[in-house]
């Protein structure tokens, strides 16, 4: 037997790009190195013009001239003992992160006040068909997008995306692409870093300018955010620590945390293990296959802090966006998921309760007492009081029986089952004849005021005529018609 080498071809460059990063996924890899490099100031830059590169500067160590040779090897710091403040772990984000938006990666870093300028160009490998990088000049250094930034201070890092292929490739409109890419880039990596956010010494982070702020997934600053004990589970000596946030119900959430994506109608998807590794997120949401997300957990958010010894255990994948927990942890996991549902459930069904007087009129009312609740459909209701007065003489009796059985009968124990069992509930939409049918009944029982303006504004308050948009409009019109 005889060995002989078999060097992959430069098509595998190619080929690397198809790992599936997300725009942020791969920003968030580079700024992963320069958190690792010690940086205090972190600049994402991007020509949102023409959208001919995004760039990275940071403070952090910077890189000598054999450094930057490393980083730009595939998987040249593979073997590298990480430290607690190392993010990386594959050798391998700088080059496919980059890469994956584009076909273009340089890096300017000065260490020493000693300016390094190395590139990756895709189109160049190809032509050449070798494995090589390019050496830049001082000449090409100057000519690079935003490069002055790197001729400041005595260290630091600058980064450079250009040949934006993938990340263009549904641009339509270059310009409204990018801004939006950005804005959302802000909010990813707001919640990706928010621990090096926050506290005295924190990382300030800029995106064109506009400074990341931290976004903090269990709402850790609300009062009414419930918090179980830290729980530690050992692993080979290594502690895992899980930490189970149940959220505030909407009602409690202030204006800024109401306008949250991640908190409103989205936020069912959002429930589950937030995992950090080395205090940076890489899963948000979702339990990791070992429960559902049910409606009544939605309000449930674990986190929990695995140290980088652990990492073959985690699976985590390139992208450090997915782990997948060791066999050793899901027993022990399926139980913290039972511990803490139980109680978002309890957050659920109490606010169920909305049977305190308000100025709202409900149809269905919900009667509490010392033998537990029930529902009743609301006598006061202008629908219910219109049908009564239309009653003839002695009909008025079965009606009142037909409410008493409506609330005998109400399939509670249905809905409880269908909801925790994560059917969608369809609710009928009311088309304007139905609406103006139910205004003419109201109209001619002499319910409510019969001055338009202050009709529409009174059932505004009243279900279902709450939820209809042009209320006013058709209060109007059914009110011309006499
Ligand atoms: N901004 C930077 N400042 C200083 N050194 C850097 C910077 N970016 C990258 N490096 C160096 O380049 C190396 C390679 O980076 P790369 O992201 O490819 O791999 P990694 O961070 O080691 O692992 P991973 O694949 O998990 O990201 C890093 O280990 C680091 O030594
Ligand atoms: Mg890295």
């Amino acid at each position: 037997m005889r060995e002989e080498p078999l060097v992959p071809g430069v098509e595998l460059l190619e080929s690397m790009r198809s790992v599936g990063y997300s725009f942020n996924a791969a920003v968030a890899d580079i700024v992963d190195n320069s958190i690792a490099a010690g940086a205090r100031h972190i600049d994402v830059l991007a020509d949102t013009v023409s959208g001919s590169y995004v760039c990275f500067f940071d403070d952090g160590s910077g890189m000598d001239a054999s450094g930057a040779r490393d980083a730009l090897k595939l998987a040249g710091t593979r073997n590298f003992v990480r430290g607690e403040t190392d993010l990386g772990r594959f050798g391998l984000g700088l080059k496919t992160a980059s890469l994956s938006q584009g076909r273009r990666l340089t890096v300017l870093t000065k260490q020493g006040g000693v300016v390094t300028g190395l590139q990756w160009d895709l189109d160049f490998v190809l032509r050449t068909g070798n494995w090589s990088i390019r050496v830049l000049e001082e000449a090409d250094i100057d000519a690079a997008p935003q490069s002055e930034l790197i001729r400041r201070g005595d260290h630091g890092t600058l980064v450079i995306w250009e040949s934006l292929d993938y990340l263009l490739a549904s641009a339509h409109d270059v310009s409204g692409w990018m801004s939006s890419r950005l804005s959302e880039l802000r909010n990813h990596l707001g919640l990706v870093f928010q621990r090096f956010l926050e506290g005295r010494d924190a990382l300030r982070l800029s995106v064109n300018g506009i400074k990341v702020s931290r976004i903090d997934p269990f709402l850790e600053d609300n009062r009414r955010t419930q918090v179980s004990p830290v729980e530690n589970v050992t692993i080979e000596g290594h502690p895992v620590v899980v930490e189970a946030f149940t959220l505030p119900h909407a009602s409690d959430l202030t204006t800024s945390e109401g306008k949250r994506e991640d908190l409103g109608a989205r936020m069912r998807e959002h429930q589950g293990f937030y995992v950090y590794r080395n205090r940076r997120l890489v899963s948000a949401g979702g339990w990791l296959g070992l429960a559902k997300q049910d409606e009544l957990s939605k309000q449930t958010r674990v986190r929990v802090d695995i140290p980088p010894e652990l990492d073959h255990h985690w699976q985590l994948d390139i992208k450090k966006s997915r782990v997948e927990p060791p066999q050793a942890f899901r027993q022990r996991f399926r139980q913290i998921i039972d511990q803490v549902k139980i109680k978002s459930t309890r957050i659920h069904t109490f606010r169920g309760r909305q049977s305190e007087p308000t100025d709202f009129t409900f149809l269905w009312k919900v009667i509490e007492d010392r033998n537990g609740f029930r529902y009743e459909v609301n006598s006061d209701h202008p629908s219910v009081q219109a049908v009564r007065s239309a009653l003839p003489r002695g009909a008025a009796g079965t009606f009142e029986n037909l409410l008493a059985d409506l609330a005998t009968c109400f399939p509670a124990a249905d809905v409880y089952a269908r909801m925790a069992g994560n059917q969608q509930r369809e609710v009928p939409l009311l088309v304007e004849t139905a609406i103006a049918a139910r205004l003419r009944a109201l109209r001619d029982g002499g319910a409510i005021d019969t001055e338009p303006a202050r009709m529409s504004e009174a059932l505004g308050k009243i279900e279902p005529f709450n939820s209809v948009e042009n209320l006013r409009d058709l209060v109007t019109e059914v009110w011309k018609e006499v």
